[in-house]
């Protein structure tokens, strides 16, 4: 992965079938004065504690205890999703009582009308028309579905020999559906992350890229029209196809990642027309030297073989059937107004952040917040630079340059735009898409393929500058609320949600605000020096000198030390543990700059107010499930109890629970 996101796992097929937020939006507090914000922000952290709890010894239960109490919505389950949530409510009101700018049919669309259409077409589904989707896009452009015709023309045989399984995923990848049978994605090279190449391989395995039950196939299929006995039948077909699937997955791979010229890969694999499939994604001609790169050469071949020896029918209703799961998996999860706001917002994104910029976040208040987010990264950075100066790994000095370059290239960009984005800039990034106020689907499938060309414009287009760069990705971290880190741009991302109560306030305290977004935004920072991001030098090119770093002695007993409590995201701990240190360095530190004397709002010890800030970010009702995170509660504890300070300030003894005698530390 190029990026690290911090985020719940996306919608699956279980919330297709069921009603997922209630219709109704919640009130959320409005927005708190600057004379208040600390006030408030105190009453809030001082409600959600429960003093009957031993601080040393579950300091998740102390602070966060009475949180679920305070909020029992359906809309969020921790403060992640809080602030999503009142981005939500923020933009339907918003919408409430808007009127369309230009005329209806007049083609001539403004950005924010697009929005509302998106919006309204989406709030207007009454049931998910599944088959909508397969009347827009067939396999190709005289053929249909196999199970459609069959429904269409059930006494004529559907022409199998017009299908080409490749081809069809060349289409369906122009609708940015692209992990089924090949990945297919758009990535920096590795020893130059300005330069965009075409990179294929295996699908990943995530669990979500699997097909759901043979029962919910079937349910599905029946509710596409296909007759109950077929769909029963065509359900067990796909679960054999995948099982068979899995067996070519786990194939080795001698080769590792090859670049290769369509000449060469169609001379080594000639059953499969390459050069055909680039050019129909693409939608342009390209030569025999076009190249691209390509892991898992194995698993082609192999994949060759078996797709050969499968009837054209069976694969037609596999790619069916995972193509409709991607588009439920990817549409709104409901359409209820809160579901319809979530949906628009991954599928416009850029038009949404701009529309957000201008409305809720823009005017004076936006310079003043870049400064101040500059100010707390600026004292992060010459925290962690000190603390890599103090060497407590011994690296090389050779690798310590390494780093402290890497360190002082890092950037950031608020609200995912270029920095020159005006309203010009958003209508002609949206000027190829027609939003229909009543047709779902067609919206949906329009921003998809939207999406794609964007992605693949990146493969042609000259290397953005950093002021001009801003990601296109998946859907996923457009949804993201929570700052998140680019390896391979060497940046961090930081979406405006993020840049609201209870998260921030400009006029918070320091003491707050290091607690809460500067300890974020410090984790990120610290996704630059985990084992991950050690491989990516300042400008994001892949270096042998980072790997290196993680085999040297120091590195090596502090992992082996992280994962005494086992975690599967190692790195999310490194962020943490080193994050956490930084942001109280930064602020407590004998050279910092910030403001940590005891403030007047509160009785409670600076640091102990640093704590409860930081436990903010953690607190919840403990019901959601992270993918690439430890449950909050867990992260909270791991990360206080290897640092030694909270245990000083708690007076916590020796042993106890958040004071282990063994403390792990890196850096
Ligand atoms: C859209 O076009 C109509 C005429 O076709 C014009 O009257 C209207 O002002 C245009 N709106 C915008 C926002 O450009
Ligand atoms: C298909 O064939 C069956 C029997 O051969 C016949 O009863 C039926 O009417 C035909 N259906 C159509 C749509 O032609
Ligand atoms: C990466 O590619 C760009 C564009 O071709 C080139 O200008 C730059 O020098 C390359 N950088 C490295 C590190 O090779
Ligand atoms: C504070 O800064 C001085 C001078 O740059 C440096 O020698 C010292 O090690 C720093 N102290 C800490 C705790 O970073
Ligand atoms: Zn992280």
């Amino acid at each position: 992965m190029f990026k690290h996101t911090d985020l719940p796992p996306s919608a699956l097929f279980l919330l297709f079938f069921s009603a997922y937020f209630l219709l109704t939006p919640i009130d959320c507090a409005s927005d708190v004065s600057a004379v208040s914000v600390n006030m408030k922000q105190m009453q809030a952290i001082e409600s959600y504690m429960d003093l009957n709890e031993n601080p040393c010894e579950n300091y998740y239960a102390y602070a966060c205890g009475n949180w679920a109490h305070q909020h029992s919505s359906e809309h969020y389950t921790e403060a992640t999703s809080l602030i999503d949530h009142k981005v939500n409510k923020r933009l339907i009101d918003y919408f409430q009582n808007y009127q369309l700018q230009s005329d209806a049919n007049s083609g001539n669309q403004t950005y924010t009308d697009k929005i509302w259409l998106y919006y309204r077409a989406c709030k207007h589904v009454k049931e998910r028309q599944l088959q909508r989707y397969l009347e827009l896009v067939r396999p190709s452009a005289h053929l249909d579905w196999q199970l459609m015709h069959q429904l269409r023309a059930p006494n004529t045989t559907w022409p199998a020999s017009h299908f080409n399984w490749l081809f069809t995923l060349a289409k369906l990848r122009r609708y940015s559906f692209g992990d089924t049978l090949i990945s297919h994605v758009i990535s920096p090279k590795s020893a130059n992350a300005s330069v965009y190449v075409l990179d294929l391989d295996k699908p990943t395995k995530e669990e979500e890229n699997k097909l759901p039950s043979m029962e919910t196939i079937a349910v599905i299929l029946l509710r596409v029209g296909v007759p109950k006995l077929r769909a029963i039948v065509v359900a067990k077909q796909l679960h054999e196809f995948e099982r068979q699937l899995q067996k070519l997955h786990d194939i080795d791979d001698e080769h590792g990642l090859l670049e290769i010229t369509l000449r060469d890969l169609q001379a080594d694999m000639p059953q499969m027309p390459w050069r055909l499939y680039v050019q129909l994604v693409l939608g342009h001609e390209v030569g025999l030297d076009y190249e691209l790169q390509i892991s898992n050469w194995n698993y082609f071949l192999a994949l060759g073989e078996f797709l050969k020896n499968t009837k054209d029918s069976l694969i037609c209703n596999y790619l069916m059937f995972k193509f409709l799961s991607f588009l439920v998996r990817d549409g709104a999860s409901s359409f209820s107004k809160v579901d319809c706001m979530w949906d628009v917002r991954t599928k416009m994104d850029v038009a949404v952040n701009f529309l957000y910029k201008q409305q809720f976040y823009g005017g004076d208040s936006a310079a003043k917040y870049e400064a101040d987010i500059e100010r707390i990264l600026t004292s992060a950075k010459h925290e962690f630079a000190a603390k890599l100066d103090a060497n407590a790994m011994q690296l090389r000095p050779a690798q310590l340059q390494y780093l402290k370059r890497k360190l002082a290239a890092m950037r950031f960009n608020i609200g995912n735009l270029p920095s020159a984005v005006d309203e010009h800039f958003v209508n002609a990034y949206y000027a190829g898409v027609h939003i229909s106020h009543k047709d779902y689907y067609k919206n949906h499938l329009q921003l998809l393929q939207l999406n794609a060309r964007r992605e693949h414009a990146q493969l042609t287009t000259p290397p953005a500058s950093a002021a001009e760069y801003f990601y296109i990705g998946d859907s996923d971290s457009a949804r993201s609320c929570t700052p998140f880190y680019l390896f391979r741009r060497n940046l961090i991302v930081i979406p405006y949600a993020i840049l609201q109560p209870p998260m921030f306030h400009i006029n918070m305290h320091d003491i707050l605000k290091m607690g809460l977004l500067g300890f974020v935004l410090t984790h990120e920072i610290i996704h630059g020096f985990d084992p991950t991001g050690l491989s990516y030098d300042y400008a994001g090119n892949e270096q042998e000198i980072g790997e290196r770093i993680t085999r040297n002695a120091q590195f090596e007993s502090s992992l082996t030390c992280l994962q005494q409590i086992e975690t599967e995201s190692v790195d999310e701990r490194i962020a943490d543990i080193v994050g956490l240190r930084v942001a109280f360095d930064a602020l407590f530190g004998a050279n910092a700059t910030m403001n940590a004397r005891q403030p007047s709002f509160s009785a409670i010890p600076a640091k102990r107010l640093f704590f409860l800030s930081f436990a903010q970010f953690f607190c919840g009702n403990l019901l959601t499930e992270f993918t690439d995170h430890d449950a909050d509660n867990v992260r909270l504890q791991q990360t206080l109890l290897n640092f030694e300070p909270f245990a000083e300030e708690y007076q916590c003894a020796l042993g106890v629970a958040m004071n282990p005698e063994r403390k792990c530390k890196l850096y």
